[in-house]
């Protein structure tokens, strides 16, 4: 490709990633799958890598979707909360990996693999033991301030269990996912059949949707639920590791992951990923990949993080297996003989419900 070419293609993929992060994390109204704009993305992130001459400080491939809102009021995390680098293929997992080996001279890296839940990422802070406030990511720096609708989540505790062995700190940001379960989003849908309303199209924009409403009436009236899987801010520092954080976070009282695994090195790390692969249907909300995690927040701190995303951990998304056909738009074809031809645009998206 030529640089014309490249710097061509660099601004009309940098416009639609923009577009698509809109409908995203804004909207809760996404036009595409979330594997058609993972590719448009790598494809954007290649070509800035091969011609670095056409780098730009506000590319959608350095920060992350912002989710705020007018009529929320914003708050600043303490932590800045960043999103996961994707990688669809085993070879993809294991250069991870092996950028880590070569980060710290050894091969024996300790990993914690978990699900990656599909929903919209959230921060909850805790102050001595009491909930006092539920942020969206927003652009990474603040997100809105969505404590009254967290409030309605009846699994998410007003105040957590403190115990000698599992002491609570004064400050602490949790970082999570707030999601429907697959039966809740049929209910609400089924409950818009009934009443000849337009059905919802996954439980994600669901859920995004109904976290930004304003009145938290509204939000009360469907069950929403969260799940923790991470530390932002916290003092005094009471772990220092992510699989001793998931038993801290166990015993406080608050919703986790299904499971987690830990693996040691690369081949480990990919027989967790195939286990999680094969267990994930069962778990009440939807799972589109595995994060795998470095153990140590030690080796974390010193692994460190690009601008958008930290080196120490990963997403692994798998295949969507099924695939949707929504018919976009039907165009009308004249012939050379004047028949016309109705030809369908089709939308391939990954279901996911
Ligand atoms: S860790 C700094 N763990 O996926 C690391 N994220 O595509 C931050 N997500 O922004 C994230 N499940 O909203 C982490 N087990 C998990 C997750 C998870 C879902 C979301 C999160 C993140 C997004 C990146």
């Amino acid at each position: 490709m030529t640089p014309a070419a490249a710097n061509q293609r660099i601004t009309a993929l940098r416009a639609q990633v923009t577009h698509h992060d809109e409908l995203y994390y804004r909207r809760a109204q996404p036009e595409i799958s979330d594997y058609a704009y993972d590719r448009l993305k790598r494809e954007l992130a290649d070509l800035e890598a091969e011609f670095p001459q056409f780098a730009s400080a506000t590319t959608p491939t350095e920060r992350v979707g912002d989710d705020r809102l007018a009529g929320f009021v914003t708050y600043r995390h303490r932590q800045r909360m960043q999103s996961l680098d994707n990688t669809y293929s085993e070879a993809e997992l294991r250069a991870f990996h092996q950028r880590l080996v070569k980060t710290f001279g050894r091969e024996d890296l300790a990993y914690v693999i978990e699900p990656k839940i599909d929903g919209l990422a959230v921060s909850v802070t805790y102050e001595r033991g009491k909930l006092v406030r539920a942020v969206t990511r927003g652009n990474g720096e603040e997100g809105d301030d969505i404590t009254a609708n967290a409030r309605t989540i009846r699994s998410l505790p007003a105040e957590l269990k403190a115990a000698k062995k599992f002491p609570v700190p004064d400050v602490i940001e949790i970082r999570g996912e707030i999601y429907f379960t697959t039966a809740e989003f049929q209910r609400i849908n089924q409950e818009r059949e009934e009443a000849g309303e337009p059905l919802y199209a996954n439980p994600r924009n669901l859920a995004s949707g109904t976290i930004k409403q304003l009145d938290p009436k509204l939000v009360a009236q469907r069950k929403l639920e969260i799940v923790l899987y991470g530390v932002g801010f916290c003092e005094p520092a009471v772990t220092d590791s992510q699989s001793h954080f998931h038993e801290l976070v166990k015993h406080w009282g608050l919703p986790t992951v299904e499971r987690t695994w830990q693996a040691t090195g690369a081949d480990e790390i990919w027989g967790a990923v195939g286990q999680l692969d094969k267990l994930r249907h069962s778990f009440a909300y939807g799972t589109d990949g595995a994060v795998v995690k470095l153990d140590a927040f030690a080796q974390q701190r010193e692994a460190g993080a690009t601008s958008k995303a930290p080196r120490w951990a990963i997403a692994y998304k798998f295949e969507p297996e099924r695939a949707e056909t929504r018919i976009n738009a039907i165009s009308i074809q004249v012939g050379r003989t004047g028949v016309l031809t109705p030809v369908a645009e089709l939308w391939r998206c990954a279901a996911r419900i």
